[in-house]
């Protein structure tokens, strides 16, 4: 998908806000629970924390959560196509965008639709939204991106799940990033990942899908640096789709090496280190978690990065890859919600082992009555139940 520039008009991501649930569970607790050595998972794996899903919330609530701040009156009239991208979704038909768009009381006057290809959807809704603004420049476009990353209690997975969503605002002169033309792309059949309609958890070949991953990595750049004629130099920073920080950490080491890169290893460090701090404490959240890692970096980073153009590897198993950049606007700090963000992932309440394995192992039923999810979070949007096959939300 290359995009016809026909002026100089710049389109990109105008802002993004992210939400995770107020539930956290260390990885401390999960090594003590196995008799695992803790830096297994906080050196190993390189993350420390992650956030739970409680029973009254789900993909819809977390993406009406990220999006709530971002809709004013004017973002309201503008928006007339939302993107939800999810491999979690809660239903076969209905998209879930179209309760957040209810709860959220957008225009009726709008395009929803839900996108699915494991991790990478969010990337494609991103791609199509910068498309069909080129058509529609006067209008903006809403990009949610929410999933629960689960593998199963007692598996090498465990400790790379999460759950988050992240709302993103694309716009004709965005204040954050504009995303640039050029997109290197692969897609092959691979069974790494996947998840079975009658699955709630993902089957995985782990070590597998991390080799599929940076093979993909190789494939994508080689094809993004033809088009673009960018060398690895060329990139102030890069931002990885983040199953695990350490993931992201081989990732651009190889990228650096494959790129013949004359880059030091502290230098390498630097170029994605704040991209990966949120994603540390939250886990993986797929289709949110490369978009979570750009908000990382743009609200972490002590230089100034306006001007500087960033690297975007986004992989969905299964699999599809694509290598894209996009260049920091200058003033874009001002349109940031770091404190909102940070103050977020501090305030979760810490859970115990059982507590973790309590909300993990908790299902609505599936016989189509009437039932109440139990009260955890105190919090504007709940699942409250269901009702004669309908979900219900507050
Ligand atoms: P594992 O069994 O924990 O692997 O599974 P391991 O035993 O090889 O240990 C992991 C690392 O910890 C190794 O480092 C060990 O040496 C190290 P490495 O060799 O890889 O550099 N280690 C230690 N380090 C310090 N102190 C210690 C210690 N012990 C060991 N004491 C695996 C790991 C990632 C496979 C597993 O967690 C898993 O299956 N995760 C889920 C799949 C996944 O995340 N894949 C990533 C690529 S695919 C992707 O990104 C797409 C995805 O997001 C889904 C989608 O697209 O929808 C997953």
């Amino acid at each position: 998908m290359s995009h016809v520039v026909s002026s100089e008009k710049k389109i990109g991501i105008d802002a993004i806000r992210f939400y995770t649930p107020s539930f956290a569970i260390d990885l401390h607790t999960i090594a003590s629970q196995r008799g695992i050595d803790p830096n297994k998972f906080h050196v190993g794996l390189g993350q420390h924390c992650m956030s739970v899903m409680p029973p009254d919330e789900d993909i819809v609530t977390m993406a009406a959560h990220a999006a709530l701040p971002l809709i004013d009156e004017q973002n309201k009239r503008d928006i007339h196509l939302v993107l939800f991208a999810t491999e979690s979704g809660v239903d076969q038909s209905k998209a879930a965008g179209l309760w957040v768009h209810h709860l959220l009381g957008l225009s009726s006057s709008c395009r929803v639709v839900e996108l699915k290809q494991a991790c990478y959807s969010a990337t494609c809704a991103l791609q199509l939204a910068i498309s069909y603004l080129h058509m529609h420049p006067t209008e903006k476009v809403l990009l949610l991106a929410s999933d629960n990353a689960r593998y199963g209690l007692n598996t090498p997975g465990e400790p790379t799940q999460g759950c988050g969503a992240v709302a993103i605002i694309l716009s004709v002169s965005p204040r954050l990033v504009a995303i640039e033309p050029h997109q290197g792309v692969v897609a092959d059949h691979v069974m790494d990942f996947w998840r079975p309609n009658y699955l709630n958890e993902a089957v995985v070949d782990g070590k597998y899908s991390t080799k599929v991953y940076l093979n993909t990595l190789l494939k994508c750049w080689e094809e993004y640096s033809r088009q673009s004629g960018h060398g690895f130099s060329e990139h102030a920073r890069f931002c990885y789709h983040i199953p695990f920080t350490r993931m992201a950490e081989k990732a651009h080491e190889r990228l650096s090496r494959s790129a013949s890169s004359q880059t030091c290893a502290t230098a390498l460090h630097s170029q994605i280190e704040p991209g990966l701090l949120y994603s540390k404490q939250l886990g993986n959240a797929y289709t949110a978690s490369l978009y979570i890692g750009c908000a990382s970096l743009l609200e972490n980073e002590l230089e100034d990065l306006s001007e500087k153009r960033i690297g975007f590897f986004s992989y969905g198993s299964g699999c599809v890859g694509e290598f894209f950049s996009g260049v920091v606007q200058r003033g874009y700090q001002k349109a940031l919600f770091r404190e909102e963000h940070q103050s977020l992932l501090t305030s979760r309440a810490k859970l115990s082992y059982e507590q973790y394995k309590d909300f993990f192992t908790y299902q609505l039923p599936e016989d189509g009555g009437d039932h109440t999810t139990p009260v955890h979070s105190a919090v504007r949007f709940r699942l409250l139940g269901c009702r004669n096959h309908e979900r219900l939300y507050q």
